[in-house]
């Protein structure tokens, strides 16, 4: 439990508002192309003076470059683990199939390389790529190991946005770290107190006097930021997963982990130092890093206190600067309401030792599915944040819509495709989206609270996507130490045996028949002095069903059957 108690650990990190001469903000290097090779690996990175930093790096020490990839390109990725720990490496945001997702169910082992591939299906916008290990995620994107993805495509290159990267088009990816005082190392498990951008302590940045675009992306463990300038607006052009409709006005951009925001910021007329600010004292109830957030209070420099991120330095503008934005950007392809299969209720609640936190009254268990999709479904989700925390929901492999805000309408920075949603205490959030084009019957996508520290706790669900047209079918489960359950016949017209139970050393002792909309049909003792069972499933509709095997053990294992 260590990990979590940030009172103890304040007193740690006295490196609050320790000097620093403004530094010019680094910009990721890119990669493209069909082959992208990237290597995992730990280095040392001089952020303060005298001794360097231990951090991780994906092809640099800190940090990772900045893919760049344009929709409809077929990529085959190459990720090289360099580190001395088991590693996975995700797509944020992107639309993949689940064994090219890069969760935990895809480890790369120390020395191996991982090779998934996929076609660029995505909307032009922000997205980003980390590691996925359970319980090591928040670790190793702390080290560094994290890098932005960039999507083109063909809409919004038509639009004349600023996009010329590092020139009117600028990477953010903000993160807080503390440092020991001592040794300049990071200090993984406190609750931070120094901002960086891309790497960068107390950075400035050159911009032209011309309309600039800002790509910030959240890969803090927990800190929230509540962007801002101290005076005019900004324009909000995307959100996760695509383009607003419309530009939108904004004078706070309120940014949890995992999220990513565009906007444009017209910088012409202006010749005096702009300074971007978090306006921490301006975040709400449970917020981290606000003044009512966990782990708020005195002891922290940044909670609560409005602070400097960057500082912007007006230059003159370039050859052909962007001087207008077009009304309009992008057309929602919302998916149909009135269609949903389903409404699927997710609940986050919290043990009464006040971590881990639940989802549905669970904690992650690698071994176990939370929820079964059916490809093609459109889904609504009814989100309730029971805790008195804040907490960003991420989803893998969908992008979603938010259709109702507790009850209230939905602010126009929520209404665009989002794939994190941060639920404040006492929210109940409704979204839709569908799930589309992968099916996958043994691979899992995750979902889970982007608060590093949440998710590792085990604040982490996972779901398989399943195509309901079978093709192929299993007989038997092979369990651990050798053993093998039989189930015949498969498919059945209504009899299903199984057999073999003996020699389970992991011995099953229940078994429930779920249905794909996970409702359960029925539940089945099993008794260990039988060798042979029976279910009836001569009253369920043809179609596919789970087999959820709960062994003595404590774990589970699913099977797939099909009444005919
Ligand atoms: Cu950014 Cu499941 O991750
Ligand atoms: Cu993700
Ligand atoms: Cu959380």
């Amino acid at each position: 439990m260590k990990k979590y108690c940030w009172i103890f650990l304040l007193a740690c990190s006295a490196n609050a508002g320790y000097a620093q001469q403004p530094n010019p903000l680094q910009i990721p290097d890119t990669l493209s192309g069909s082959n992208i090779y990237l290597n995992v690996a730990s280095d040392s990175t001089q952020f303060l003076a005298g001794a360097k930093t231990k951090t991780y790096g994906i092809n640099q020490a800190y940090l990772a470059p900045t893919l760049m990839l344009d929709r409809g390109d077929f990529v085959q990725l190459h990720v090289t683990n360099g580190l001395a720990d088991t590693t996975t490496m995700h797509w944020h945001g992107l639309h993949v199939a689940a064994a090219d997702d890069g969760g935990p169910h895809t480890p790369i082992a120390p020395g191996t390389t991982w090779a998934p591939d996929f076609t660029v299906l995505d909307e032009a916008s922000t997205y980003w790529y980390h590691p996925h290990l359970h319980e090591h995620t928040a670790e190793q994107v702390y080290y560094g190991a994290a890098g932005m993805i960039i999507v083109h495509d063909s809409i919004e290159q038509a639009l004349g946005l600023p996009h010329t990267y590092g020139v009117d088009d600028f990477p953010m990816i903000i993160q807080d770290k503390s440092f020991d005082s001592l040794s300049n190392q990071l200090i993984y498990e406190a609750i931070s107190d120094t901002m960086m951008i891309n790497g960068t302590l107390n950075p400035f940045l050159r911009v032209p006097a011309q309309m600039v675009r800002f790509r910030f992306l959240n890969a803090s463990n927990q800190r929230v930021y509540n962007l801002g300038f101290p005076i005019g607006v900004s324009f909000m052009i995307a959100s996760d997963g695509g383009l607003l409709e419309q530009p939108l006005a904004v004078t706070r951009i309120l940014l949890a982990p995992g999220e990513r925001v565009e906007i444009v910021v017209d910088f012409s007329g202006i010749t005096n130092n702009l300074p971007l600010i978090s306006f921490n004292s301006e975040m709400g109830q449970g917020i981290s890093g606000g003044p009512f957030g966990p782990g708020g209070g005195p002891g922290n420099p940044l909670d609560g206190t409005d602070a400097p991120v960057c500082e912007f330095r007006i230059g003159p503008p370039t050859a052909n600067p962007v001087t207008s934005l077009p009304a309009n950007l992008r057309t929602y392809n919302i998916p149909p309401v009135q269609n949903a299969a389903r409404t699927r209720v997710k609940d986050f609640d919290v043990d009464v030792a006040g971590f881990p936190f639940y989802i549905n009254g669970l904690v992650y268990d690698h071994d176990y599915i939370n929820d079964t999709m059916r490809l093609g479904d459109i889904e609504i989700w009814e989100v309730h944040n029971n805790t008195d925390v804040a907490h960003p929901l991420h989803i893998h492999d969908v992008q979603f819509h938010v259709i109702a805000f507790n009850g209230n309408f939905v602010p126009g920075h929520l209404r665009g495709r989002k794939d994190v949603l941060l639920t404040q205490p006492g929210d109940t959030i409704r979204f839709v989206t569908r799930f589309e084009d992968f099916a996958d019957a043994h691979t899992p996508y995750m979902y889970h609270c982007h608060n590093l520290f949440h998710e590792d706790g085990g604040m982490m669900g996972q779901f398989l996507v399943i195509d309901s047209v079978l093709s192929g079918h299993e007989d038997s489960l092979n369990l651990a130490f050798g053993a093998q359950l039989r189930f015949f016949p498969n498919p059945t017209s209504g009899m299903l045996f199984l057999e073999d139970f003996n020699k389970d050393p992991e011995r099953v002792t229940s078994i429930e028949v779920v249905d794909m909309q996970g409702r359960k049909l029925a539940l089945l003792a099993i008794d260990p002095n039988r060798a042979r069972h029976t279910i009836d499933l001569g009253a369920c509709p043809a179609g596919m069903y789970l087999l959820h095997l709960r062994h003595k053990a404590g774990g589970h294992t699913f099977k797939r059957v099909t009444k005919q």
